[in-house]
């Protein structure tokens, strides 16, 4: 479902966290640098309104997650989301439009990251446009960086090729969930369970890494299942119906996973594993 563009969303997002542009290729192999302790690296992308990775990150304060969603009014509902959760601000504001906008009870720059290495710093929009920059890093380039808790980072970006965002064997998962399904063959490559970008999780995950795939289109799921085993993936999770079943990933779930499983669908769920 598109989301509708948001008023005044860079304000809005820029009470999270101002100055915080990052320039992806200059993160490589120092995205821990930014996190209170260095700790085993998860990275969700396409995380929508984050309910997931906050859970996760909420369960496993000795893991480090980056929460990447490229879409600028979804990653402000994640934010506001993450914010009323961690910040427990009071449930009533700002959802229903007659309270308070949300953004005044936040409070300015509570996401705010440190620790961003000076030659990672990306520009902003309009320096961006003027100086090329946006056509130089084509694909991942830069992202806005807000952190959320002392083990959870989200990025606004979106990614392209995750070897231009991050190092070799730098991840210990990813997690996709209900990824966009591209129906249509000619826009297959835009998947990412596509094996183009499969060859890109495997030089970033570490050899005992693994990935999460979660999703309740049946075709997007059949093709993503041959693909990780074109792709030299071992599946060593599998489920045609994930909610009836004892697998870990049942406990965390998505707002999209909500939805379609209150409407009685089943969701499709595998683990892969790099095999080499
Ligand atoms: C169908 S939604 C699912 C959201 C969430 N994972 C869930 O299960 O509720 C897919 C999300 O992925 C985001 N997305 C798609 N391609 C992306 C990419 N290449 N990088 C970052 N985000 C992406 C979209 O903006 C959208 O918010």
């Amino acid at each position: 479902m598109r989301q509708r563009k948001l008023k005044g969303l860079e304000e809005k997002l820029s009470v999270y966290s101002s100055d915080n542009r990052v320039r992806a290729e200059g993160m490589k192999g120092r995205w821990n640098q930014l996190f209170s302790s260095e700790q085993p690296l998860f990275a969700e992308f396409g995380c929508g309104k984050g309910q997931f990775i906050l859970r996760r990150a909420q369960a496993r304060p000795d893991r480090n997650f980056i929460a990447v969603e490229g879409n600028d009014s979804v990653m402000l509902r994640a934010l506001q989301k993450a914010a009323r959760r961690l910040l427990t601000l009071p449930e009533a504001a700002g959802e229903d439009g007659n309270e308070r906008p949300f953004e005044d009870i936040v409070p300015r720059g509570v996401f705010q990251a440190e620790n961003i290495p000076q030659d990672a710093r990306g520009e902003n929009r309009k320096d961006e446009a003027e100086s090329g920059i946006r056509k130089k890093y084509r694909g991942s380039g830069t992202g806005r960086i807000f952190r959320a808790a002392p083990n959870l980072i989200f990025v606004n970006m979106y990614i392209r090729d995750v070897t231009e965002c991050f190092a070799e064997n730098e991840l210990s998962g990813i997690y996709l969930n209900f990824s966009d399904p591209w129906p249509k063959e000619r826009h297959a490559a835009r998947r990412l369970t596509h094996s183009r970008y499969l060859s890109g999780y495997q030089h970033v995950l570490k050899p005992e890494g693994a990935l999460e795939f979660k999703t309740d289109n049946e075709a997007l799921f059949r093709f993503s299942v041959r693909e990780f085993s074109d792709s030299g993936w071992e599946l060593s999770e599998y489920s045609e119906d994930l909610h009836a079943s004892d697998f870990d990933s049942v406990g965390f779930q998505t707002e999209y996973e909500e939805k379609f499983s209150s409407l009685g669908r089943p969701i499709f769920y595998c683990r892969a594993e790099r095999r080499m």
